[in-house]
């Protein structure tokens, strides 16, 4: 597995692998209606404005298929996004993606780092030492709410990744 920074050449792969995330990863936190109004909007021109203005990583194969997305807003010192295709989840790719978001963030000085977790996902995020802030909600762009949990992590004190 490598991870590289994206381009507008991956759009499409991008939104396919983003909505195969939701929809098999996420179903158990969220309704039907949810994620259908979640992966409405994820269409390949969603990504244009963050592959201009955001730290944009992806996980890929030795075959160039795509494993995981990973998004970093330094300017907001914000987690965006990480998502991994159903079949590569469980096998380190997300944190390995997150690893290269946090070693960004610092080397853009910004040492505190915030994300709005999935309700699935803060597990995995407290796992890596991210603390729960509170309970909040995601706007998409049609109008709809994703109920998700504001998270925070201290990078000051952490040692750079080894891997
Ligand atoms: C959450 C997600 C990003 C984790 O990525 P992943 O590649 O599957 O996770 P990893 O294999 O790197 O897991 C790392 C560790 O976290 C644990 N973990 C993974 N997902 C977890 C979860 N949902 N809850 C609790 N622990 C979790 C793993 O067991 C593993 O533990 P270990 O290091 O002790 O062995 C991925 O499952 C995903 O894409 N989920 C759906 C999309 C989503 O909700 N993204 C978050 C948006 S904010």
């Amino acid at each position: 597995m490598k991870i590289r920074k994206a381009s507008n050449a991956d759009k499409d792969n991008i939104s396919r692998l983003h909505v195969e995330s939701i929809r098999k990863l996420c179903v158990n936190h969220y309704s039907r209606e949810q994620l259908s109004a979640w992966t409405s909007v994820l269409t390949s021109s969603a990504y244009d404005q963050a592959l201009k203005e955001k730290v944009f990583l992806v996980a890929y194969d030795s075959q160039q298929d795509l494993l995981g997305i990973g998004i970093l807003d330094v300017g907001s010192a914000e987690v965006s996004a990480i998502y991994i295709h159903p079949d590569a989840a469980g096998k380190g790719v997300g944190s390995k993606l997150l690893n290269e978001l946090e070693k960004i963030a610092r080397r853009s000085k910004v040492f505190k780092i915030t994300v709005y977790s999935t309700l699935n996902a803060k597990g995995f995020y407290m796992a890596r030492g991210y603390l729960e802030q509170e309970l909040t909600f995601h706007n998409l762009s049609n109008g709809s709410k994703l109920e998700c949990i504001r998270m925070f992590k201290n990078l000051v004190n952490d040692a750079e990744p080894r891997y």
